[in-house]
């Protein structure tokens, strides 16, 4: 009899050191930078216990993938709802991370009301609409929100000039700038990025982009970084990418690398993640981060995830295929792309093996 209790105490041991963790000291991401490493999240997930242990302990920036567009905000033309991004910001001063506040301006995920009235308010009603939803917006999250994309994707998709959005429409070449402007008049300290995907893949974009940030240094219009999104596959041009950098660093902003997730799984071949796709995703991590690293320290703003785990990248629903894109498994195991991140720091990993 002594026998057994032996071993079922030695099993509830073990189970409660397991429980724990006190296995080996763990490096987390936030420990191993000199930049912060962000995460974009749903608060709603916040309520399971794992996935916001991870989330405090992995990363030193929040940005909210859906929860701090005007969708989620604007209520009515000047009626505001902010408890959503303020459960977000609750848990960041919680954790000693900072916001990034995502977005002010897209011609996506505008609110119903709005997609429904847009067509009928002429252009200085709803050019004083967009500047008060944007000053109360800036205004209430001054000081707890570090940094805001103004406008999001306001460049055609073939990168070659504006995008014919209702915003381009009614208010004309100039409303990014005027944007910029308003957010700057409600708060003279939060950093404004402008954020937009296909920087490195379509050299057009990225050199409209440069041309914008140029006229708007020359006109003394506010632009503090440029946020490039990075939904990117395994083909993605290093070369490419380091000459991004390169002028983006020349006109002396800051670089946020803002929405990250590398597809594994383009045209749907696979069914699980292979060793050899996930290795891949792993090098090209490695050499995106080492690139990022080099850079300035002034023009390094952080490195920020389109999501937590896998199964959660809205990849899945919108190439209709798993792409396996993130850092962490379904099951918040570390994949090889998070190693592929450390390596990329010429970080010591002893503590990791
Ligand atoms: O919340 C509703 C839910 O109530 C409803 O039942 C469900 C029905 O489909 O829709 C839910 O809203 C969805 C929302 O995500 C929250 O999950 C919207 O349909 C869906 O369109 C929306 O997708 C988001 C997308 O932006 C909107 O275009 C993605 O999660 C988000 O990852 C994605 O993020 C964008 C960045 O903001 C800008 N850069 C590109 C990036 C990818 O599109």
């Amino acid at each position: 009899m002594q026998f057994l209790s032996f071993f079922l105490s030695l099993g509830l041991l073990l189970i409660v050191i397991i429980g724990n963790g006190l296995d080996s000291p763990e490096l987390h991401l936030r420990e191993a930078t000199d930049f912060p490493v962000g995460v974009a999240i749903n608060p709603k997930r916040l309520v399971q216990a794992e996935y916001a242990q991870v989330v405090g302990q992995e990363f030193s920036s929040i940005t909210a993938e859906n929860v701090m567009k005007p969708q989620y905000i604007w209520a009515a033309e000047r009626e505001y709802g902010f408890s959503l991004g303020d459960s977000i910001v609750t848990f960041a001063n919680a954790h000693n991370q900072q916001v990034h506040g995502h977005t002010l301006a897209w011609h996506l995920m505008q609110p119903e009301w709005l997609e429904n009235s847009i067509a009928s308010y002429d252009s200085a009603t709803l050019e004083n609409l967009l500047r008060d939803y944007i000053q109360a917006v800036v205004k209430h999250y001054q000081g707890k929100v570090v940094s805001w994309d103004v406008v999001n994707e306001a460049i055609s998709s073939d990168g070659k000039g504006w995008r014919n959005s209702v915003y381009h429409q009614k208010l004309g070449d100039n409303y990014v700038a005027r944007f910029h402007q308003y957010a700057r008049e409600a708060d003279p300290d939060v950093l404004l990025f402008y954020n937009d995907y296909d920087v490195v893949a379509k050299p057009e974009k990225l050199a409209t982009i440069l041309a914008m940030v140029d006229n708007f240094q020359s006109r003394n219009i506010p632009i503090d970084g440029i946020g490039m999104q990075m939904h990117i596959g395994l083909d993605f041009s290093l070369d490419k990418f380091q000459y991004a950098l390169d002028e983006i660093v020349k006109r002396g902003l800051k670089v946020h690398l803002s929405e990250v997730d590398i597809r594994t799984n383009p045209d749907g071949e696979l069914s699980s993640l292979t060793a050899e796709a996930a290795q891949k995703q792993r090098e090209l991590m490695t050499e995106i981060v080492r690139r990022y690293n080099q850079l300035p320290q002034e023009n390094k703003f952080a490195v920020t995830f389109w999501g937590l785990r896998d199964n959660e990248s809205w990849l899945t629903k919108h190439t209709g295929h798993p792409q396996w894109p993130l850092l962490f498994s379904e099951n918040l195991d570390k994949k090889p792309m998070y190693q592929g991140f450390l390596e990329g720091l010429d970080v010591n990993q002893t503590k990791l093996e």
